[in-house]
């Protein structure tokens, strides 16, 4: 059954208020970031009392606001068992969340890190917010209604919609983001040779360190494109919604259609999106 407006626009307020409050959270322990408790979760990567508090709240909101809805989210999934796409294409409301992407920027003071929520509608994602505090830049969207910009630092009362026509530029006009995974050797290889043909000849490279942030940069035009693999469904579910909705082409790595669950993810507006792709498939 399909959405009703009104009900698509309560749940994108409540996910635009519920990130605000989180992003407030983070900013209180960003201050007191030098006494920080950090958990080691091995190839998971590091988590902080900063993740947990922001998830705590988050989780909190939806439990006490839409009781019925399931969630996915990054720490909870940690200490649990994981939801497959399969189990959540069958819920009618799902929400998948990352209370903190970019946390090795945040326990390093590095001002780059956002609150990721996302709802699914049977599967489909139909509400994505990604908020940065520290920039005050939140980035929104929700399904068939177009994705918008809110620069809470600097006007709080001017939104700007987000949309592309085409990407026509030259390779040496373009700024990459790209993220070549470091941790196997063999995958590191691969991902060299992915990288160097892409990024040969084009103007800038960039790394965020936030797979949210990378893809709403793209959806602002900031980047013009960026790819990664390994990702996890809360990195992306929120920000997949944004570039899409900012008519952003997203595909795997082999050209499939995008599903957050994937583990691949190439985001840049056509027809750059097939060149990099046409470089990336092997
Ligand atoms: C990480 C960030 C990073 C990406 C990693 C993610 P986290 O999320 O998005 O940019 O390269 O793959 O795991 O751990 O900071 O939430
Ligand atoms: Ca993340
Ligand atoms: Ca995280």
């Amino acid at each position: 059954m399909s959405l009703k407006t009104k009900e698509l626009k309560d749940l994108l307020q409540f996910a635009l208020d519920t990130s605000y409050e989180a992003g407030e959270i983070l900013l209180k322990f960003q201050k007191q970031r030098q006494e920080l408790l950090i958990t080691d979760k091995g190839a998971d990567g590091i988590a902080s009392e900063a993740d947990q508090k922001s998830e705590d709240f988050i989780l909190n909101e939806i439990k006490q606001k839409y009781p019925k809805h399931t969630f996915l989210s990054e720490e909870d999934y940690s200490n649990n068992k994981a939801a497959s796409f399969d189990e959540i294409k069958n819920e009618e409301f799902s929400w998948v969340i990352d209370p903190l992407d970019g946390t090795n920027n945040f326990v390093n003071g590095i001002p780059i890190y956002a609150v990721s929520i996302a709802l699914l509608h049977y599967g489909e994602a139909v509400v994505g917010v990604v908020y940065n505090p520290t920039s005050g830049e939140c980035f929104y969207a929700s399904r068939s209604e177009g994705a918008f910009l809110i620069d809470f630092r600097i006007n709080p009362f001017k939104k700007y919609k987000l949309d592309h026509k085409e990407n026509n530029k030259e390779m040496s006009e373009c700024i990459f983001s790209p993220a070549p995974t470091y941790t196997k050797e063999k995958t590191f290889e691969e991902q060299l040779s992915v990288f160097k043909k892409n990024i040969l000849g084009c103007r800038a490279v960039r790394r965020l360190g936030s797979a949210a942030l990378e893809l709403c940069y793209v959806a602002t035009g900031n980047f013009d494109g960026y790819w990664e693999k390994h990702l996890k469904p809360w990195d992306v579910a929120a920000a997949g919604l944004i570039c899409m909705e900012a008519n952003v082409a997203l595909t795997d790595f082999n050209g499939g259609e995008y599903n957050p669950f994937d583990n691949s993810i190439i985001a840049a507006v056509n027809p750059l999106h097939k060149k990099i792709l046409g470089k990336i498939k092997t």
